[in-house]
């Protein structure tokens, strides 16, 4: 909670001075978790995905930290992020400023409902490349396998958040928390190590597809996997930052 507080105040008066006063220094922005600036203003997550930064499950790491560890100038990317900062998110897009049970019904009902689509699309998608394409192109046997393994480990995470999680979390919202605080706390982290670990097979997936390029003799089926594929990482990070950097920090706020 201290923590939380003390990084959103920096944030705030950072990102005020600098816009304010249209400083063109940005040590300031780089020492605020990447995680807290999409937390902000969603819109930054644009400029993180250009230059391919975790902003979710790495969403605690400064600025200065991921930009050093792939190797790219932290001056760029903090002045296109201050572009970005300067136009407010619409209200729509304030997910910090909503309720944790807003944000909860808001996730269900878009990202939960957008995974369980999805999932047995691609995997018809994702079986018929592997059969007709896997072996001029084996990684689609290996792309295959890793996303059956992250549909089954998405379900069930899913399954834990609905029925068990986010109603422990919206009893504590209330002051009807009855679980131990170590019991609660254990519960986010469970969730945390999940995401981290859908991060993880949603980025091997990435790279074993060339970043979702097809081949030039990509059919029609093969195109579609790797857009649905492309977009499902995507809607995966937003999800998992509304859950890690918003919505759980809320929900470890209310112990203190
Ligand atoms: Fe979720
Ligand atoms: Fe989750």
């Amino acid at each position: 909670m201290i923590c939380s507080i003390f990084w959103s105040t920096v944030f705030t008066i950072n990102i005020n001075r600098l816009i304010s006063f249209n400083i063109m220094h940005f040590t300031d922005l780089k020492t605020v978790p990447v995680g807290d600036i999409v937390a902000e203003n969603y819109h930054a997550a644009d400029i993180f995905r250009e230059y391919g930064i975790d902003f979710c499950c790495g969403g605690h790491k400064t600025l200065e930290s991921v930009t050093s560890q792939n190797g790219i100038s932290s001056d760029d990317v903090a002045q296109k992020l201050l572009q970005v900062l300067e136009s407010p998110a619409s209200i729509s897009e304030n997910y910090s400023s909503w309720s944790p049970g807003f944000l909860i019904d808001y996730i269900e009902n878009t990202h939960h409902q957008f995974v369980r689509e999805k999932i047995p699309q691609i995997l018809a998608y994702a079986a018929k490349v592997a059969k007709v394409h896997g072996e001029r192109h084996p990684e689609n046997l290996e792309i295959y396998r890793l996303f059956t393994q992250l549909s089954k480990e998405l379900l069930d995470h899913l399954e834990d958040e609905e029925e068990n999680v986010f109603p422990l979390i919206n009893s504590y919202i209330n002051g009807e928390g009855s679980t131990d605080k170590e019991t609660y706390l254990a519960a986010l982290k469970k969730l945390v190590d999940d995401h981290e670990e859908a991060g993880a097979i949603m980025a091997q997936i990435n790279d074993l597809s060339n970043g979702f390029t097809p081949p030039a003799d990509a059919c029609t089926t093969y195109r579609i996997l790797y857009q649905n594929l492309e977009g499902f990482e995507q809607n995966l990070h937003k999800h998992v930052h509304l859950e890690n950097n918003i919505l759980f920090k809320k929900a470890e706020a209310v112990l203190a």
